[in-house]
């Protein structure tokens, strides 16, 4: 492992990795420095001109796209920073909806951090503001709103497809304030081959992509997605007994946090009226409920029936590796064939 580099922030000595960016060097301290399109997991643009700081010998620098270097002395705050920051947040918030109360994002977003810690000057956004630009509120996808009146071209959303996800579904469109991020053809986004998995959603730092009616939950039990071999670990929030929400744990060995559909919106099942709570029994032609008792004394009866290749398995995915185990080992050992199959993805 190469060596550490060492460095000076606000009069404090700290190590990071070569590579690292100031503003990682920072906030990996407890510095904080106020940052918008940085995301850790995401490559740095450097695009909301935020996160500016001092670095003795040079001018203000953008410190996201700065990487540490032996020996840098750097200041995160001074008065010259905060005007110039201030200014930089006023071209962010310029065209951004201000209905904040009526926004799913209200209290979590960090505009609304950024603003309470730089401050604005509302008389000269307000000069500024352009009344007649608005954009349509895509409400396409039966899973996520996109609101791009909430949105301030951080391009979070368009690294997080091109980069977690691979898929590449979304980007910048047209030209100076006009600028949005849109799908090929500027359609709806479900016309897109965006895929849902709602990692652009999680990631958006304002109210620009938000889950539809979002539920906060009043506790989290940590476990594996129900839905593939994959074995994504997933915090399922709940209120009661009732399954609300879902969503990545961090930096899990196999899945990264990430998850795709299934896992993060795809839970509503479990407390479905729908769902299947009792066996049923086929009864002249008519599916009857019955006991455990009676239904597993039925299979056992039809599954004596069949012997060798007579009979096949259709295993799932969404049983666990010993279920599996089990049904294999029943159906080579008990049945006596080698008919058993595997659905991965189901
Ligand atoms: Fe550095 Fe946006 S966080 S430019």
């Amino acid at each position: 492992m190469s060596e550490l580099v060492t460095l000076t922030i606000d009069n404090r000595e700290v190590k990071a990795a070569p590579g690292t960016s100031v503003l990682r060097a920072a906030l990996d301290n407890g510095i904080y420095v106020p940052h918008l399109c940085d995301h850790k997991d995401l490559t740095s643009v450097g695009v909301c001109r935020v996160c500016l700081v001092e670095i003795e010998g040079r001018r203000p620098t953008v410190s996201c796209m700065t990487p540490v270097e032996e020996g840098m002395v750097v200041h995160t705050a001074s008065e010259d920073l905060d005007k110039t920051r201030k200014i930089n947040l006023e071209l962010l918030v310029l065209n951004h909806d201000y209905d904040c109360q009526n926004c799913a994002q209200n209290s979590k977003c960090q505009l609304q951090d950024l603003t309470r810690y730089i401050g604005i000057d509302e008389e000269r956004i307000n000069a500024m503001r352009d009344p007649d630009l608005s954009w349509d509120l895509d409400q396409s996808n039966p899973y996520y709103l996109r609101d791009m009146n909430r949105c301030v071209r951080c391009g979070i959303c368009v690294r997080t497809c091109e980069e977690v996800q691979g898929d590449e579904c979304i980007d910048f469109a047209f030209r100076g304030i006009e600028t949005t991020i849109s799908v090929l053809g500027d359609k709806e986004i479900l016309d897109s081959t965006c895929t849902t998995c709602g990692e652009c959603v999680v990631r958006c730092p304002v109210g620009a992509l938000v889950p539809r009616n979002a539920i906060e939950p009043t506790y989290e039990v940590e476990t594996v997605c129900p839905f593939c071999g994959c074995g994504c670990g997933i915090l399922v929030g709940a209120r009661g007994d009732k399954i609300v929400s879902s969503r990545g744990i961090p930096d899990y060995p196999s899945s990264g946090g990430s998850l795709c559909v299934k896992g993060r919106y795809g839970l509503g099942f479990v407390n479905s009226p729908e769902r299947l709570t009792t066996p049923l029994i086929r009864k002249d032609g008519e599916l009857v409920e019955a006991s455990w008792e009676e239904a597993l004394s039925l299979v056992a009866e039809k599954l004596g029936q069949y012997k060798g290749d007579q009979f096949a398995t259709i295993a799932s995915a969404k049983c666990t590796v010993e279920d599996n185990y089990v049904i294999q080992k029943f159906t080579r050992a008990v049945m006596g064939t080698n008919n058993i199959d595997h659905c991965a993805r189901l």
